[in-house]
């Protein structure tokens, strides 16, 4: 079995609970504190019920922060606007297999773009839709939570499902990271590290009025710093 590299887990600013009115500075303090990536979830009102915000607000933090952006496409019809968010300053497109009629065209639209390529599935979807797109792949995001919101409490049948998708990736000897987004804190956040995931998106544990960007991205980091991953062998928690 190959042997990886111990591999960092990754953390990620979700930007859905920061200050729409202050979204520059926002972005700004999450970079200050170390955040690896900040996460730009842009939503229809059709996908989900919710309307947030397009390729200009991604194009408006391209001018405040260095941090790669990656796009969290919860709306139809993707296809029709990866090029705006490519030309906006996005580093990764991330969309719904839900809402891709033609999945293997789109993610290779999006390499060829010069972007990262990732796919994001709800609870409800199951991990079979990914088997023909693993190779086309850059990361794969498990909807931990049924997108629209922040704040929602984790759905636990999820973590049974991360656990399988490692399996599957390592199954193919590939090593597409996996993301979590929804309902991750300093909760839950060791039970999705363990169960396989290595990148957490965080929106309202990380923008909140009880603590500071700073602090709770400490907190963060604090509560899955005992699980790492050595090879393909998970170390538990000291
Ligand atoms: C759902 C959004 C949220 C957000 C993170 O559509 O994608 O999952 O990024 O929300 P929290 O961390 O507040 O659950």
């Amino acid at each position: 079995m190959r042997m990886r590299s111990e591999q960092k887990i990754q953390f990620v600013a979700s930007i859905l609970s920061a200050d729409f009115a202050n979204l520059g500075e926002d972005a700004q303090k999450a970079e200050a504190a170390g955040i690896d990536a900040i996460q730009v979830d842009v939503m229809d009102g059709s996908f989900v019920p919710v309307i947030t915000f397009g390729a200009g607000v991604v194009k408006a933090l391209r001018r405040c922060v260095n941090l790669f952006l990656d796009v969290h496409l919860m709306i139809v019809e993707p296809e029709r606007h990866l090029s705006a968010f490519a030309e906006a300053g996005a580093n990764r497109l991330l969309v719904h297999q839900e809402t891709c009629v033609h999945l293997h065209r789109v993610l290779q639209l999006i390499r060829e773009l010069g972007l990262e390529a990732g796919v994001s599935i709800n609870p409800a979807t199951p991990l079979t839709v990914l088997e023909e797109v693993l190779d086309l792949t850059d990361l794969i995001q498990i909807m931990t939570v049924n997108p629209g919101w922040g704040g929602q409490q984790l759905i636990e049948s999820q973590l049974d499902k991360i656990d399988r998708l490692r399996e599957m990736i390592e199954r193919r000897g590939l090593e597409i990271p996996i993301a979590v987004d929804g309902g991750v804190d300093a909760t839950t956040a060791p039970r999705l590290a363990e169960a396989g995931a290595t990148v957490l998106i965080s929106g309202s544990s990380m923008y909140n009025d009880r603590a500071s960007v700073e602090d709770n991205l400490t907190a963060l980091r604090e509560s899955v710093a005992g699980v790492v991953w050595r090879g393909w062998e998970r170390v538990r928690p000291a």
